[in-house]
């Protein structure tokens, strides 16, 4: 049985842990994994974290079973953190998921129970567990563009030539900010503009918020999903608690479905509980519950806000540290992007055979479309990577 297995493809982003972790050169520069590293290259717990996590320890009196789609408290923190006040939480159905992954998977078989044969779209480029995902589930996917090589931000005008190929009931699968893998995103304008043309062709927006906190902040980051919510009778909302709460081994994740009606929202319910049912049964609870203090109790949550603010500060100082480097370097504005992308990535356009040149010259890490992770930077990389850059030729 065993032996009729094929081969299955290694996650491009997953390799680099290992092949960074392997290469023996003492200077090396890790910038692919989407994880936070502080300027000492450690993956901190956030303070906010650990002292939930002991409040837990000293009260937690019990390990059963949670409620089969996580846990109401939960839910409800999650959707005012990523919702605020758009929508009545009457309309939202709920799952815990183990991680933003688990959500997408989810929220996909979900999609797929709905509406089999519904197409989803993804913007070229996106995350690669995405189409990934979606292959595997045999859901059809298609692409719209999203962004422009040349300036390195949103080709807008392409994404919505492309969505005009929308056709109703479609699922337009978007980053609700600091999007992975450009660093590119949609201004508020541009929400607006592509939420008229989705309204208009009937397609139900589905939004993956895996960084919440990283770009210009918890509030403005999720301005976009906030607006669809306010406009659409549907969505679904999938957000991770991995990056801007540092819990990514807890896999803390929720997908959220908003439906037009109270019976709509009962359907959901019951199906996405069924999900969970079928594929891990109850969803990991840990990770959720120290979410849920931490957002229910005003000092861990100030304390929160705080350091991922000045996680999110730190990220945009380097970004703007490498394109001033940049800059000097070469007389030129061309690397300017990189100042004005916001989240843990940036695509910086060099061609697979720079990126392998700065991997072999000088141990630097990136995937191999270029995206790196700002956050493995510090003050002392960020001129090893500007050079490395200019000697390949960028
Ligand atoms: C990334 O894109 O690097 C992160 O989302 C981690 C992952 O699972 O790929």
């Amino acid at each position: 049985m065993l032996g009729d297995l094929k081969d299955q493809p290694v996650d491009k982003i997953i390799a680099l842990i290992q092949a960074y972790r392997e290469d023996p050169r003492p200077v090396k520069v890790d910038l692919g994994v989407g994880v936070y590293r502080n300027p000492e290259g450690v993956t901190p717990v956030m303070r906010a974290v650990k002292a939930a996590e002991k409040r837990l320890w000293e009260q937690e009196t019990t390990k059963s079973y949670t409620g089969l789609a996580g846990e109401p408290d939960f839910h409800h923190a999650m959707a005012n953190l990523v919702l605020a006040d758009t929508v009545e939480h009457e309309r939202l159905a709920f799952a815990a998921t183990p991680g933003g992954t688990g959500a997408i998977r989810q929220g996909a078989e979900l999609i797929r129970m709905a509406a089999p044969g519904a197409t989803i779209w993804l913007s070229a480029p996106t995350w690669p567990n995405h189409p990934s995902i979606l292959k595997y589930l045999g859901i059809p996917v298609r692409e719209y563009r999203y962004f422009d090589e040349e300036s390195r931000g949103v080709d807008f005008s392409g994404m919505l030539a492309d969505l005009e190929s929308v056709a109703p009931g479609d699922v337009v699968l978007l980053h609700g900010c600091c999007h992975n893998p450009t660093g590119a995103n949609l201004n508020g304008p541009q929400w607006e503009e592509l939420a008229d043309l989705m309204l208009s062709k009937g397609a139900v927006p589905f939004v993956d918020i895996a960084y919440q906190g990283f770009g210009d902040g918890l509030d403005d980051d999720a301005g976009g999903v906030r607006l669809l919510a306010s406009r659409f009778p549907e969505m679904l909302v999938a957000a991770s608690c991995s990056k801007n709460f540092g819990i990514y081994r807890e896999r803390t994740g929720i997908l959220m479905a908003l439906a037009g009606d109270r019976a709509t929202q009962k359907l959901a319910q019951s199906n996405l509980t069924f999900l969970n049912r079928q594929n891990y049964s109850f969803p990991p609870d840990h990770g959720a519950r120290l979410v849920t203090m931490i957002l229910a109790d005003p000092g861990l949550r100030d304390d929160w806000m705080a350091e991922l603010e000045a996680v999110r500060r730190g990220m945009l100082d380097l970004r703007r540290q490498l394109a001033d480097t940049l800059r000097d370097m070469t007389g030129s504005d061309r690397f300017a992007f990189i100042a004005q992308h916001r989240g843990m990535f940036s695509r910086l356009g060099a061609t697979p055979e720079q990126v392998a040149a700065m991997r072999e010259d000088r141990g630097i890490y990136m995937v191999s479309d270029s995206r790196i992770n700002i956050a493995g930077l510090n003050r002392t990389s960020v001129p090893v990577l500007a050079e490395a850059m200019v000697k390949a030729g960028m």
